[in-house]
Order: structure tokens, then sequence, then C-alpha cells
């Protein structure tokens, strides 16, 4: 490994997903317009290209969902170089059929959190396109990764809810009836905030529980979520490993080049 602190795609891990590399990666201790990242950001080698990988609840999960630094962890990427995303995250299912242990692509989101910084253009005037919320060549590069272990879904919308609580059933029997697939607390902003600043973003989803609609007994608890997540974290890995040497090319796809052509500069400058 070069020690060279630039990578062009990154990993930001999930709940339960907190390291990635040996002990050969480099450290990076970052500071943005938004304050610090969740953690240093590391960057080892998989595929024989760099990938930087930041946990998104900090390395001991000091984060809660709702208190993520979402803005300085895509500053702090883009920062270093990263042009492309990949979100390795813990899921809730709605559907019955879609059990612990599937992973699923994303689709589309639907945000039902409240009081998130979502933006980095507070002055006005930018207004990003997200009718497609994720890379289309990421998703096709997380779905081709799919290995035996772990059933995969190439769709599914994705409801992100302000947690930290769970649903309660009435909640996700209402988005189940919407025909949403999912329910995460962390998928929104981050899918928006990487648009903004031009770098494609796949989640890349591990149902962990049937959400509380489906769930018979006293509903989802996070113990079940982190133990079931922890058994199915090997093969993920290896998915996500998959995916990266999947992913071909190493800058921003045209469509998520959202500010081409549109004179949209920055807010701050990027180092
Ligand atoms: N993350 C994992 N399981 C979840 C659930 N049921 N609801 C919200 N976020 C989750």
């Amino acid at each position: 490994m070069s020690s060279d602190p630039r990578a062009t795609l990154a990993i930001i891990g999930g709940s339960g997903f907190y390291d990635f590399f040996g002990d050969d990666a480099i450290t990076v201790e970052s500071q943005t317009p938004f304050g610090a990242p969740s953690a240093p950001i590391t960057i080892g080698e998989v595929a024989g290209r760099a990938v930087a990988f930041l946990p998104r609840h900090g390395r001991k999960h000091e984060y809660s969902p709702h208190t993520v630094p979402y803005r300085a962890n895509m500053w702090a990427l883009r920062s270093l170089g990263v042009r492309r995303i990949l979100g390795p995250c813990a899921v809730g299912s709605l559907r019955a059929d879609w059990g612990p242990g599937t992973v699923a692509v994303p689709d589309q989101l639907v945000d039902r959190t409240s009081g998130r910084d979502q933006t980095f253009f507070d002055a006005g005037g930018v207004h990003v396109a997200f009718a497609d919320p994720y890379c289309e060549q990421l998703r096709t590069a997380a779905i081709s990764a799919a290995v035996p272990e772990l059933p995969l879904k190439d769709f599914g919308t994705m409801v992100v809810v302000q947690g930290p609580r769970f649903s309660t059933r009435a909640e996700s029997r209402w988005f189940a009836g919407q025909g949403w697939e999912l329910v995460n607390m962390t998928g929104h902003p981050e899918a928006v905030l990487a648009r903004e600043l031009e770098m494609c973003y796949s989640a890349i989803a591990l149902v962990t529980d049937l959400d509380a609609g489906l769930e018979s007994g006293e509903g989802v608890s996070a113990a079940n979520v982190f133990a079931e997540f922890e058994r199915n974290l090997v093969p993920f890995k290896a998915l996500v490993r998959g995916a990266v040497a999947a992913v071909d090319g190493d800058d921003t796809c045209d469509r998520c080049r959202v500010h081409s052509g549109t004179g949209v500069t920055l807010p701050f400058e990027l180092p």
C-alpha cells in the first residue's frame, strides 16, 4: 500500500461494520467546514485499488443515526479524492419473503427523517435532481457481486426513519402498505449529500429483521439487529469486496454529475 492518502472509491460501513482493512491501512484524520467525520478514515487496498473506509457510526458506535455528522463525512471523503461510494447498512424488512440474511440493493428511498442537515447549499438556488437517488453503475456492480450465502434482491424502496427508536407496528404496516420493502435510519441524507458533491452512491442493505408490522413477538430489538448483522458479516464483507472489484472506472458517472454545465460552485473550497 502506498502512503498516498487518496482514494477514488469509498465504503461507509453501517451498524456492526466498523473496519475493513488489515494493519497496513493508512489512517487519515480529517477536519471539514462541518466538523470532524464520524471517525478517522482508513485507506487500504482492495482488488488492486486504493479504497477509503469510514464507519458511519464511529469506531465504537458513538453516533446515533440522527447525530451522525453526515455532511462532514461526505466532505471528508470528497476531499480525499473520492468519487464513488458504496454504503453497506443494516435494514429491517417490510416483506415476509425478504427475511434476515437477504441483501437488497435499493433503487428508491423515502425520507421520513426530520431536522437533519441535508444540503451543502444553504444559500439557496441549488436543487439537485434526485428522482433516482442511487447510481445505476454502482448498483449494477453491487448486484453482480452476490454471494451464495446471501440471497440478493436487485431493487427495493428504503424508507428512512428518524430513529433512534424503531417503528411502531402501525407505522410499519403503513410503510409495507405503500409497497415499500425496507426500513432503515441512515440512508438519508447520505445519498443526497453524495449527489450534491457529484459522488456516485449506492446503498447495499443487509436485512437483519422483519420490522414490527410483520414481527409477531415483542418487535425489533437492537440486540437482535446487531446479532443478525454479525452472523452474516463475513459473507456480507465478501460481497462488498466483490462490489469494489466490479466497479469500473475512477470518476463520477455522467448521470451523477448533476452540476455539469449549470455553473454551480460548492459553498466551500475543497482541499
Ligand atoms: N435497521 C435495522 N433494522 C431496522 C428496522 N427494523 N428499522 C429501522 N432501522 C433498522
